[in-house]
């Protein structure tokens, strides 16, 4: 256990969460119709900063793994500290689900989709598959959201309420205990 985040882990957490915001709102015009030209050039966009997002995903799983994270206020409840590891694992897998299933629906998408000059297809077309992974890419966006909200919520009642340091920490991600 450590005593606070390092400054790097802190700065992933946002570029993380301003990316992810982006993409949703490049994402959210999918569902509807769309010019051929626009939906090509929609997804490379989205695929790009999904990719910006999986190297994040890896950089931060690498640190959390090798220097942990601070110890959650001795206060918390027994039932808020489950809640918060349930919180933060189902993220974290939910964001690999978005990576592979992106992937996978690249790779089986009617035309290329082309990220830093890279075709990501490492399958034959078929749109069958396609739809069917969209389902599942779908579903973790849709449970991703839900638990941005929680956690958004469980960050202001630690501020507001609980009046611990634990959403502080986080903010001030220019400053760090540990070295
Ligand atoms: C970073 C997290 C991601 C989020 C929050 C996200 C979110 C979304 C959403 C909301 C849609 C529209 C679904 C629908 O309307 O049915 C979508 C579609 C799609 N996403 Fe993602 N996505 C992410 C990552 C990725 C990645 C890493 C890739 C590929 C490298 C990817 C590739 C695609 C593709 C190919 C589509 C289908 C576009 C279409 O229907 O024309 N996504 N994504």
């Amino acid at each position: 256990m450590t005593i606070d985040y390092l400054k790097t882990q802190k700065i992933i957490h946002w570029l993380m969460a301003i990316i992810i915001m982006l993409d949703l709102n490049v994402a959210q015009k999918f569902g509807g119709n769309m010019e051929p030209w626009d939906r090509l050039e929609s997804r490379s966009d989205h695929a790009t900063a999904g990719m910006i997002v999986t190297f994040l995903f890896v950089l931060r799983i690498t640190l959390r793994y090798f220097y942990g994270a601070p110890k959650l206020p001795s206060t918390m409840p027994a039932w808020q500290v489950v809640s918060a590891k349930l919180g933060h694992y189902s993220l974290y897998f939910l964001m690999a689900g978005l990576i592979v299933t992106g992937i996978a629906m690249a790779s089986f998408a009617s035309d290329p989709i082309i990220v830093f000059g890279i075709d990501l297809a490492f399958a034959a077309h078929n749109q069958n598959t396609f739809f069917i992974i969209r389902g599942f890419h779908e579903f973790c966006t849709n449970a991703i959201i839900a638990l941005i909200a929680i956690h958004i919520l469980a960050a202001l009642y630690h501020h507001f309420f609980a009046k611990d340091d634990t959403t502080k920490k986080m903010l001030l991600f220019w400053k760090s205990q540990q070295q």
